[in-house]
């Protein structure tokens, strides 16, 4: 089957998890990814946290599916005059790497303009070109600090929390990714190629733009009416952390079910939507509560919503997640159980979708994965292995035109 991104070469210069998780999905969408890695030991990611000896990590193959593998010392002559071949036949480059590593190894946007002017270059920094803190080096929870995610996650009572959700790095792979769409189609128009960049404090403000809004709210009328701190407690000038809160106008709470005093997740996430306030009623056999002037609109639940979350907990006590989701959604009553990894790891819907998928390796035998979440008519994106470290290298170099002879003086020289 032809997939859309055919045809399109991607130099691959990234590592750990933001840059990857942009390649590893144009790759699923067809573009071929050349993943340029250092000979010898490679992404570092291919070591950390380590479940079987001298197979790659999960941390690696769960992000770096269904491209090449190609080792390149670019620091070196030889190297350098081969990512320049490379380069010259390719539509895009990525990176992550820390700020200003690849000017110092010569490829500068002005040079890589040079060398293609049609080629797309596309960075994954920490902070944005110009940024007082342009010069750092940034990793995922570095990012959700810097991004406003930390500050307004967690319990108000509590330190900034860290979200399990990779906001900065997956989340900022994803943005890129948009961006070198666009730049390609862009690039149909005008012929030229472009610099795309997207910083990871940006990407996580992006996903935090919510509590931006909140922030102005707090400042206009001095509360929160749907934080748990209103009515009963104290605002500050800064968004506070809301714990379960819901987000929008929702009012909402992780709420026990039977057996939570054994099983850390026993709880579902239920929420009061305005207009569902009958459903819920006679869902929790409380009709009284359907016209009953304290229940009956938002702003009169507000002050004792822990107390409706209580009765509803009360509700829920003989019901395990899933029995409670099934009586709920019967009501049209926006909820869902707290699901573990082990739970979605095994979910059959999950596995029939596509989206957790269970990929052969030749090292590992097979592991799980999380496959494309974005669906197509036309198209199902198929998830192959995660390439051994140079395992392309031969291939690569003879598609550049490389005789036998050429991959054995770069190997000579350790520059593959
Ligand atoms: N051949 C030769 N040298 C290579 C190479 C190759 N194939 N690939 C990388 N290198 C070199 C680089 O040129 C650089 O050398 P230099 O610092 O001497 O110029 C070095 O390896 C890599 O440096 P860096 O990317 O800074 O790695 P690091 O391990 O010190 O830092 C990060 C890691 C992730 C913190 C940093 O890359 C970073 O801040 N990246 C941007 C934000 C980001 O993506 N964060 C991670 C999200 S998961």
């Amino acid at each position: 089957m032809t997939k859309p991104l055919d045809g399109i070469k991607i130099i691959d210069f990234t590592h750990v998890q933001a840059g990857p998780a942009c390649t590893q999905l144009l790759a699923w969408f067809g573009a071929d990814v050349i993943k340029v890695e250092r000979p010898g030991s490679g992404d570092v990611t291919r070591n950390q946290l380590r479940d079987i000896p001298d197979a790659d990590a999960l941390y690696f193959t769960m992000l770096n599916s269904n491209k090449k593998s190609l080792t390149l010392d670019t620091k070196k002559p030889e190297g350098k005059e081969v990512l320049e071949k490379l380069i010259r036949e390719s539509d895009v480059l990525v990176e992550n790497f820390g700020p200003g590593a690849l000017d110092r190894m010569g490829f500068s946007w002005e040079r890589l303009n040079e060398l293609n002017p049609k080629m797309i270059v596309a960075s994954v920094k920490g902070f944005s070109d110009g940024h007082h803190y342009d010069d750092l080096k940034v990793y995922e929870n570095v990012a959700q600090c810097a991004g406003g995610a930390a500050s307004t996650t967690g319990f108000w009572d509590g330190p900034p929390t860290i979200s399990a959700a990779a906001l900065g790095d997956s989340n900022t792979g994803m943005h890129l990714a948009i961006g070198i769409l666009t730049a390609l189609l862009g690039r149909e128009k005008t012929g030229k190629g472009q610099k795309v960049a997207v910083s990871m404090q940006d990407s996580v403000l992006n996903l935090c733009r919510v509590k931006l809004r909140d922030q102005q709210r707090l400042e206009r009328v001095g509360y929160l009416e749907e934080y748990p701190q209103y009515p009963h407690g104290e605002f500050g000038d800064v968004v506070p952390r809301g714990g379960n809160a819901g987000g929008g106008g929702q009012p909402g709470w992780v709420l026990k079910c039977k057996g939570w005093e054994t099983d850390s997740n026993a709880y579902i996430y239920f929420t009061i939507q305005g207009h569902a306030w009958e459903p819920i009623c006679k869902a929790l056999g409380k009709p009284e509560w359907i016209d009953d002037p304290a229940y009956k609109t938002a702003e009169a639940r507000q002050p004792h919503i822990f107390e409706i979350f209580k009765t509803i907990e009360g509700w829920l006590a003989d019901k395990t997640k899933f029995e409670a989701v099934d009586i709920l959604r019967k009501f049209d009553i926006p909820c869902a159980p707290v699901l573990t990894m082990k739970e979605l790891a095994n979910d059959p819907s999950l596995r029939a979708s596509g989206t957790i998928v269970e990929v052969p390796h030749s090292k590992r035998g097979s592991y799980l994965t999380v496959g494309s979440p974005i669906k197509f008519s036309d198209m199902k994106p198929e998830v192959t292995a995660s390439p051994l470290l140079g395992e392309h290298t031969d291939e690569v170099l003879a598609s550049l035109g490389y005789s036998k002879q050429d991959i054995f003086n770069l190997r000579e020289v350790k520059a593959v």
